[in-house]
């Protein structure tokens, strides 16, 4: 077991919490990290967020990640996980039945001095400390909210339906197309803005991108893929290597 092991892409970039925003004072910035999804499309029996990936968890590399960066952790998971220790997150509560419903259960769960928020999807073992840095350095630097953005390599095609046939409506310029990833960071108050109406989203950002918050991209990482399908699984144990053979 390496469980205390860093893989090469989380060794410690210089960025660490606490967080300034001058003159001293302390900026208190908290992950929630989303665990309570069901894993439908990935389709085993345990969901794959608690599924071993090179020696620990899928969902602890993340957990492990967002600490590193931040004051505090709240994970949000199901409720049959209500009851389950989690040594690497501060508290523990049950989501909802969507995605936007988990991150408002989680930040129900902040402390009132939280000011930066990082949202994370347990699905994302691999996204390394300094991305977590990158989005919660946009935000104490001004902007309402930062994602960090991978150019698409696809023409990618807006459709629309006619009947039963799909057909293309237009093909946005690909030079301005990202693929968005988490983790997101967001100010907390306008993430509790953008949640406030109970709206759906894929994403925290259309959130605050519709409330009419300014939403920064940084440079993503192309490892940092979302498990979604079992191959997803099989790239990501090759790429954090498997640690448990020693
Ligand atoms: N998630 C959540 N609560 C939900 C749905 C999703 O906390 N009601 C979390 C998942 O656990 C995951 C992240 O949101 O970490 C991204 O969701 P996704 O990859 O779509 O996971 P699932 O919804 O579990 O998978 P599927 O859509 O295939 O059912
Ligand atoms: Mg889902």
């Amino acid at each position: 077991m390496a469980s205390n092991t860093w893989a090469p892409h989380e060794q410690p970039t210089g960025l660490s919490s606490p967080w300034d925003a001058g003159y001293g004072q302390h900026v208190s910035v908290w992950a929630i990290v989303v665990a309570a999804g069901s894993g439908s499309r990935f389709g085993s029996s345990v969901p794959k967020q608690y599924l071993p990936l090179a020696g620990r968890r899928v969902l602890d590399w993340s957990l492990a990640a967002a600490r590193s960066v931040c004051d505090g952790v709240v994970l949000v998971v199901a409720a049959d996980r209500a009851d389950a220790v989690e040594p690497l997150a501060d508290h523990v509560v049950v989501g909802g039945s969507t995605r936007s419903a988990s991150v408002r259960a989680g930040l129900r769960a902040l402390p009132g001095d939280a000011s930066v928020v990082v949202v994370h999807d347990a699905a994302r073992p691999a996204a390394s400390r300094r991305l977590f840095g990158a989005v919660v350095a946009a935000v104490c630097s001004g902007a309402d909210g930062a994602v960090p953005g991978v150019p698409v390599t696809d023409t990618i095609k807006r459709t629309t339906t006619l009947g039963h046939q799909v057909w293309v409506a237009d093909t946005p310029d690909r030079d301005t197309l990202v693929a968005v990833q988490t983790p997101q960071a967001f100010r907390v108050d306008a993430l509790r803005a953008a949640h406030a109406s109970g709206a759906e989203a894929t994403d925290d950002a259309a959130l605050v991108e519709a409330a009419g918050g300014r939403v920064q991209v940084v440079p993503g990482e192309l490892a940092n893929r979302k498990i979604t399908v079992p191959d997803d699984l099989v790239a990501m144990e090759q790429y954090l290597g498997d640690t448990d053979e020693d």
